[in-house]
């Protein structure tokens, strides 16, 4: 499981929260009202701000399989996988967000998750799937990551064609976080497995890949962090 998501890059940072949280709004319409899902929330930072921009009446609920100690105080979590808080949830969504999450699930639960997200909609409710965009990708890699960054992009495209085959509309966004890191920061991350792609190399290959992207990058990268995103409206 990815323990080291979010934590202290420039996933969690402030900048990168709210301009995501600034560019959903641009594409749904949510307001105090809103009661909000996020599935694969890791340490609840995009609900917290999203409770707070919104001034949400009820806090945002977050579930996740990892409990973090360092959790946002501003939701309520739970510590679960999506299909089990399916199994006994009541309660419906008028956003219902996945982000960076659906490739966790393998394909038949994806299709599963799909239907219980739409059953559990509110009238003009709306899911947000994001994930890694395939296209013209800028991630810093190593070349036994950059395979594996191929070989996953395979994935992502069934996944997105599941998602197209299982809705009626779908519109497509894309989102850009401009990213400027230093090498040293980055690799460190590397090192700590940021990313799942990382999660089943050994010791040794994060070690060499790491000499390699030191070898190739200079002092402060500089890259696009792009995400493909999915609105589903009912
Ligand atoms: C890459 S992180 C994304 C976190 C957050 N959505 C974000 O974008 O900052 C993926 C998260 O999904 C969680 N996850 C994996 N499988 C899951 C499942 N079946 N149900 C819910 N969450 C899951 C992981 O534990 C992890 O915290």
């Amino acid at each position: 499981m990815l323990k080291n998501w979010d934590n202290n890059t420039w996933i969690s940072s402030k900048s990168y929260i709210e301009t995501f949280n600034k560019f959903m709004f641009k594409q749904i319409s949510l307001n105090e009202n809103s009661k909000i899902l996020e599935i694969g929330c890791a340490r609840g930072k995009i609900l917290g701000d999203l409770k707070s921009k919104l001034k949400l009446k009820f806090k945002p609920i977050g579930l996740d399989p990892v409990n973090h100690k360092d959790k946002d105080k501003r939701i309520s979590f739970q510590n679960t996988d999506a299909l089990s808080f399916f199994k006994k949830n009541k309660q419906t969504f008028d956003l219902i967000l996945i982000k960076q999450t659906i490739h966790f699930l393998k394909m038949n639960d994806i299709k599963k998750l799909l239907l219980l997200c739409d059953k559990s909609l509110n009238k003009n409710g709306v899911i947000f799937i994001s994930n890694l965009d395939t296209y013209k990708n800028e991630l810093p890699t190593f070349s036994l990551m950059d395979k594996k960054l191929k070989s996953s992009f395979k994935r992502h495209q069934e996944i997105f064609f599941l998602i197209s085959q299982t809705f009626l509309t779908v519109n497509i966004r894309k989102f850009e976080f401009n990213v400027e890191i230093p090498k040293k920061k980055y690799l460190d991350m590397i090192k700590q497995r940021y990313i799942s792609m990382l999660l089943n190399f050994s010791n040794k290959q994060i070690l060499d890949g790491m000499k390699e992207i030191d070898n190739k990058y200079s002092e402060v990268l500089k890259f696009k962090d792009k995400l493909i995103c999915f609105i589903l409206k009912k």
